[in-house]
């Protein structure tokens, strides 16, 4: 895996290997993908502003996160049916993540079950994301299942009440491939998403089954039924941050679900400051995930604010072109990259990441 170097490399690589219906579902954004871009053009237009001679021997990329301790403030975001990437999917993530000491986070519409990810990963620090199904009953148990399994919080996605509009999945009539199962579920719930009448399969699945009636009291309901902590997934919104944290949430991941959702949402990084503002007089983290694809992408959302970020396209890249391995190697990628940051930037720990390391190029274009 030593030759790539760079995360692009690996998406390329991948993008060889996939079979074309994977590849475009993997790496679509919603409708004209405006926001795709800009996930990762808003990066682009912060600068970094090293401190000189600060005498760094070492950094320590290390933090705490929800009580846990993990090796780099980069951890792996919730990304579906990862066996269409390589047939070990989330087992091979998940061992990656463990390898690597960082979070690891599992879809509720995974290949592989709670109870697997468990057994193949013990050590590693696993999040559950959730969807909320109509049927309670089927939502109740998957998050009992987690807890009982090991899993240390809950990522709730509330920025979907149906999935958004991604043209090739339309056009191919996504579906989970026959040999695949959703394996959370048992029955009609694990195939379902294999009929594809009217375009995507995926769609169909989401309209038939998740409940878009849920509201934030629906936060207090799965309080009352867990004792993890619920991160909330999707908000884009100071007024949202807020309420979050007052329905019970513990941290909030700024996200646009990899633009997948909504096209002309702002990027995740241009959101990022109005959700640190909103909720600096509460004791929660904020996270990011969107377009996170180098080392200085990672240092610039922690400048800003983040306690730490999550990737999803580059582990499946990872997952697609090395298994266990690449997701591996992308994760190293990120770490040689922060640590080359952290030492040209003059700060040794994210502790010292303070939000004058980050300006907007705007304010240099003035000179
Ligand atoms: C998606 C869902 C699975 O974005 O989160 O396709």
């Amino acid at each position: 895996m030593e030759k790539y170097i760079c995360v692009k490399e690996l998406e390329d690589a991948a993008s060889a290997l996939l079979p074309k219906t994977a590849r475009d579902y993997y790496r679509s954004g919603a409708t004209d993908e405006y926001t795709l871009a800009e996930n990762k053009r808003a990066f682009q237009r912060l600068r970094i502003r090293p401190k000189c001679l600060v005498g760094i021997n070492k950094c320590d990329l290390g933090i705490t996160v929800l009580g846990a301790n993990i090796t780099m403030p980069v951890g792996i975001s919730p990304t579906a049916m990862q066996k269409m990437a390589h047939p070990d999917g989330e087992l091979a993530t998940a061992r990656a993540a463990q390898a690597e000491g960082v979070i690891y986070t599992l879809s509720t519409i995974s290949t592989s079950s709670i109870e697997e990810i468990a057994q193949a990963a013990p050590h590693a620090t696993k999040w559950f994301q959730l969807y909320i199904y109509r049927d309670r009953e089927v939502t109740r148990n998957l998050v009992l299942r987690a807890e009982k399994a090991g899993f240390k919080a809950i990522a709730l996605t509330i920025d979907t009440p149906l999935f958004g509009l991604r043209r090739a999945d339309v056009h191919n009539k996504f579906t989970l491939p026959n040999h695949l199962r959703l394996a959370n579920f048992e029955g009609l719930l694990s195939t379902k998403i294999n009929s594809t009448e009217n375009g995507s399969g995926l769609n169909n699945y989401v309209n038939n089954l998740f409940d878009k009636t849920i509201t934030w009291n629906d936060i207090r309901w799965i309080k009352s039924i867990t004792n993890l902590p619920i991160i909330a997934k999707g908000v884009l919104r100071a007024d949202d941050a807020v309420r979050a944290i007052e329905a019970g949430c513990s941290a909030i991941l700024v996200s646009n679900h990899g633009a997948r959702q909504l096209d002309g949402v702002p990027a995740t990084i241009e959101a990022l400051p109005e959700v640190v503002e909103a909720v600096k007089n509460y004791n929660v983290d904020v996270y990011l995930d969107g377009g996170v694809s180098t080392g200085t992408d990672v240092y610039k959302a922690l400048a800003l604010g983040a306690k730490m970020v999550f990737v999803g396209r580059p582990a499946l890249w990872g997952l697609a072109v090395g298994g266990e391995a690449g997701v591996r190697r992308m994760l190293q990628i990120f770490r040689t990259e922060l640590d080359y940051t952290f030492q040209i930037a003059g700060t040794p720990t994210v502790a010292d990441i303070t939000r004058d390391m980050v300006r907007h190029e705007a304010l240099y274009s003035k000179l």
